[in-house]
């Protein structure tokens, strides 16, 4: 393979990258370490990535046709520039670790392929690509964590991943093929990150994991919120994303007792009923997932729940679909995420029978996501006549304004001479948008009125 996937002058060092991300939360997370990684080589990040010398795809294989993507970027990519060169291509995360080996057959192009679980190698494998393709999408049973660099912040608010891979095998699901089995950070480490983020700035950390609430890493999770609850200067607390079935005593105690834990919970149920959460093999009922909201919300009751949907799953009829808008109804979501179901290889539910036809998912589909937009349009409505504050975490469109979060994750735009990123401003909701709410900072009100 040395020689044919050479860049325009493989003695030369890489200057520059980008990294275009196609996924979760999780992807762009890593997404941005592995920039820090680079920039830790003395790279420089490109906006492009015409303007860069290595460009990393890095792939989420729960987004629909990421394989197909990842081929048409490649294709593109591969194509000489004006001067001849054309840029190292990485192949990363999910898609590259689940279809390495394809890849590296219908791809030549693809310089270096690196899976989820060992993209802290990647200086190394760009180095080693400079003589040949590099691979690495070895599972080790060693998590990545210690090998990455401290994460560079400049926000108000910074993730924190304490959580990888799946152990559940939802039969739609891929993480548990790609992501490898459930593994947690220690806590002492995660509490030692955590101050470093504080002592830098940050206000509000979001504990990340594809199953956040399986934590255990010396501590559970509700342990390691209390500890960090500790911090000097750690405003908020945040964690994404839970499984249902996770949801236990303790954690659902925090909400109650930690002040800075906030009112907010990314809680996917999937579907509403209970028939398709069996053939989901999602471990929970519709009776059983309503009932933990309810101990939720008298432990938290301002909280605000979000969720995921899946629609047109095999076998889903008519009747299962109306129970999922029911369920979308009875909760009142803040907020919720859905998706066709489509197929990904080698999951149970690829090749179970009664697949639903496209156009039923698309009308399904629609129909559901009206629901969902009403429903996060009342919960804006109603938190309109609250104080709160608002940590203001980026500029706004127009001068003067900052725009930053409620404690609901509401996106909030503030007004407030004076004011910068990082501060945390108390404000009363005023107005209330499908995506966000309209506040009038209570100083000035104060200040009006006096
Ligand atoms: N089809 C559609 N949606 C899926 N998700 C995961 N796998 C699939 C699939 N095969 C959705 C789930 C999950 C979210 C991150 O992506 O709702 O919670
Ligand atoms: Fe996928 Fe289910 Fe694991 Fe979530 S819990 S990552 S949907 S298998």
């Amino acid at each position: 393979m040395a020689g044919a996937v050479s860049t325009n002058d493989p003695t030369q060092t890489p200057k520059r990258f980008h990294v275009k991300s196609f996924g979760c939360q999780m992807n762009v997370y890593d997404s941005e370490r592995m920039g820090d990684l680079l920039s830790a080589e003395g790279m420089t990040a490109a906006d492009s990535p015409d303007d860069a010398d290595v460009v990393v795809l890095n792939t989420c294989h729960i987004r629909e046709k990421a394989a197909e993507k990842l081929y048409s970027d490649i294709g593109r990519l591969r194509q000489p520039r004006a001067d001849g060169s054309r840029p190292t291509i990485v192949a990363a995360g999910c898609v590259a670790q689940a279809e390495g080996a394809e890849i590296a057959v219908r791809a030549p192009a693809v310089d270096v392929i690196v899976g989820p679980l060992a993209y802290h190698r990647l200086p190394q494998l760009l180095e080693q690509a400079r003589q040949q393709r590099a691979i690495d999408i070895d599972m080790p049973p060693v998590p990545k964590f210690d090998a990455l660099p401290a994460r560079k912040v400049t926000q108000a608010s910074a993730f924190l991943t304490v959580q990888e891979g799946c152990d559940k095998f939802c039969t739609f699901c891929v993480v548990p093929y790609t992501r490898g089995p459930e593994t947690s950070r220690p806590a002492a480490d995660l509490l030692r990150e955590a101050e470093g983020l504080v002592a830098r700035g940050v206000k509000e950390i979001t504990l990340l994991g594809q199953n956040v609430n399986a934590y255990h890493g010396g501590l559970n999770l509700a342990g390691l919120i209390r500890e960090l609850a500790a911090i000097d200067g750690l405003a908020r607390i945040r964690y994404t994303t839970s499984h249902p079935r996770d949801m236990d005593d303790d954690l659902i105690r925090a909400h109650a007792e930690v002040d800075k834990l906030m009112p907010y919970l990314h809680l996917p149920v999937q579907a509403g009923s209970s028939r398709i959460l069996k053939a989901m093999n999602r471990a929970h009922t519709r009776e059983s997932y309503l009932a933990s909201l309810a101990q939720l919300r008298a432990a938290r009751p301002d909280i605000a729940l979000s969720g995921d949907f899946i629609v047109g799953f095999p076998g889903e009829t008519e009747a299962d679909f109306e129970e999922t808008l029911t369920i979308v109804r009875e909760v009142r979501y803040a907020a919720a995420f859905s998706f066709k179901y489509s197929v990904r290889p080698g999951t149970p539910a690829a090749t179970m029978a009664d697949q639903v036809p496209e156009d039923v998912k698309d009308e399904r589909l629609q129909r559901l996501q009206a629901v969902i937009a009403e429903e996060s349009l009342a919960f804006n409505r109603s938190t309109i006549g609250r104080r709160c504050t608002v940590l203001l975490e980026r500029p706004g469109r127009k001068p003067g304004q900052l725009i930053g979060k409620t404690p609901w994750l509401q996106s909030a735009i503030v007004s407030l001479p004076g004011a910068k990123i990082g501060d945390l401003v108390e404000v009363d909701i005023v107005g209330a948008m499908p995506n966000s709410v309209e506040t009038v900072p209570v100083s000035t009100r104060e200040g009006t009125a006096a």
